[in-house]
């Protein structure tokens, strides 16, 4: 019997950071055609992994085959001789240059003079993202696009390269639903011309829709490679928590004072045809979910309240009073808290430590006289780590070591660190692993539980239905159902309600 050839083989990969081992004598391989999925928790090493066989670090021991061939993947130049190509989870771009000045940056296209020949880069650009199906002018800077688009940038400054194997790591964190949709026609197009795909991402859907294989990590151990036609849900829980994860998403009735005064009032609020006349309270201690599709005005509805959107009409009541909330300053001053949805561009200084992110937003409190008052901001520090789990050796690393998903978390440890009466949250678990999700879930809860509001926006029904006492369903920029949590049976009820059934 012929053995199927693996167009790409890593085998028995070490590493270690600072004595800290971080993959373990890992197999990974992947065939051609194929769309090998590599899942795994925050910090289980997927990124690493990848980073070697991109040559942005190298193994401490191990071997990189391709096509059978043993190959030195000592830097990028080497990755790219041998054809393959990388789609980082932290955006690479430049926002100051054009989008074809970022897609042929550190490429060969260069005329006599070795400047880069602008004409044919855009019109070799232009021919990519046609091919992409995405309508970005070539000469637009990067810095005016929003992050969807800076990841169809990146993705097309990927495939500008001639490339046999091609690794994403959660490609679709921002993308919108139709994004996604194109990005996973565009997968099968490479698919049947014969590229190698490793596709890194912690949402299962995706991953029964485009993949054919699957490999979980396991704190820097491989656990398993299955066939995505075996596999099913609970299994790949299993393999990517380890020792289990009981009570994954279960509502809990929640006990909280319901003839209490809102802390939170919003009156008429309009923008456009975007926002129509949304008007809601929330209540100390209550967690509202906001549902509804892609486009359905939710975000622009917290973003209208928070100050960082724009808002034709409507009032905004915090405890009593009216508040004039024209920016994010002006909302945390009335005690409100956002975290929005694109936090990763936005939340951290990558450069500074997790304390100092932690600290950012609460030096004030920290003051000991004129200086900082360290051990209480070290245990600050520590409390959040703790609390929402965070994986890093300790609080004076540098954010930028720490994986996607941790970061995330110090985003949401940075807002939490304010300690503000109404809490917001933007798609709260997106690029989190399974066990976190249900952490943050847990947090959430205790917030609540201490007396503030909360307020979710989540496209994931088992998550909004696990969290939310009272359900808002937004269509077409207006409330057109709300629900207590209570009067809810199954995810298929509320996902009736939100499609307009
Ligand atoms: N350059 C570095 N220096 C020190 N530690 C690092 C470095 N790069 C990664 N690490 C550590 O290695 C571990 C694995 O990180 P990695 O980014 O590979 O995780 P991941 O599986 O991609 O997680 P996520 O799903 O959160 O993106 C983490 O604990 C991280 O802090
Ligand atoms: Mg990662």
């Amino acid at each position: 019997m012929r053995v199927e050839q693996s167009m790409l083989s890593m085998r028995n990969i070490s590493k270690a950071f600072n004595g800290i081992t971080v993959l373990d004598s890992v197999d990974f391989s992947v065939k051609k055609g194929e769309v090998h999925a590599l899942m795994g928790g925050n910090g289980a090493g997927k990124s690493t992994l990848m980073k070697i066989l991109t040559g942005v670090y190298t193994a401490d021991q191990g071997e990189i085959y391709i096509d059978d061939q043993l190959v030195e993947i000592k830097n990028t130049d080497d990755a790219r001789k041998n054809y393959i190509s990388m789609i980082f989870q932290e955006f690479s771009l430049i926002p100051t240059l054009t989008v074809a000045q970022n897609i042929f940056l550190t490429r060969e296209d260069k005329t006599s003079i070795g400047l880069l020949n602008d004409k044919e880069c855009i019109a070799k650009t232009r021919k990519l993202l046609q091919d992409l199906e995405v309508d970005i002018d070539p000469n637009e800077l990067v810095g005016n696009l929003g992050v969807g688009y800076w990841q169809m940038t990146e993705i097309a400054k990927a495939l500008s390269q001639e490339t046999k194997i091609l690794v994403m790591d959660e490609p679709t964190a921002s993308l919108t639903k139709k994004e996604t949709e194109i990005l996973f026609s565009f997968i099968n197009q490479l698919k049947s011309k014969g590229y190698a795909i490793i596709y890194i991402s912690h949402r299962m859907d995706e991953i029964l829709e485009i993949c054919d294989r699957i490999t979980i990590l396991r704190d820097g151990k491989h656990v398993a490679t299955e066939d995505c036609k075996q596999i099913d849900l609970d299994m790949v829980i299993q393999h990517i928590v380890g020792s289990g994860m009981d009570k994954a998403f279960e509502w809990v009735e929640r006990d909280y004072d319901k003839n209490t005064a809102p802390v939170l009032e919003v009156k008429n609020l309009s923008l456009g045809s975007k926002v129509q006349d949304v008007s809601f309270n929330l209540f100390p201690g209550e967690i509202v979910g906001i549902a509804g599709l892609m486009g359905s005005g939710r975000t622009e509805t917290v973003s209208a309240i928070f100050g960082t959107g724009p808002k034709d009409s409507g009032d905004i009541i915090v405890k009593g009073e009216k508040k004039t909330i024209k920016n994010a300053s002006d909302a945390v001053k009335a005690g409100l808290a956002l975290i929005p949805e694109d936090r990763r561009v936005q939340g951290l200084v990558l450069e500074h430590s997790v304390k100092e992110n932690i600290m950012l937003p609460i030096l004030s409190k920290m003051q000991k006289g004129l200086l900082i008052d360290d051990k209480k901001a070290n245990k600050v520090a520590n409390d959040f780590v703790k609390k929402l789990n965070i994986k890093t050796d300790d609080i004076y690393k540098t954010t930028n070591l720490l994986s996607g998903g941790n970061q995330q978390k110090i985003v949401l440890a940075k807002w939490l660190a304010n300690d503000p009466s109404v809490l917001m949250l933007d798609e709260p678990t997106i690029g989190v692993d399974i066990g976190a999700k249900t952490e943050i879930v847990d947090v959430i809860r205790e917030l609540a539980d201490s007396g503030k509001a909360i307020l979710v926006i989540s496209s994931e029904l088992p998550e909004l239905l696990a969290l939310s006492d009272r359900v808002l369903v937004m269509h077409e920029g207006r409330i057109v159902k709300e629900l207590q949590r209570r009067e809810i049976n199954t995810e298929e009820e509320l996902q009736h309600a939100i499609q307009g059934f």
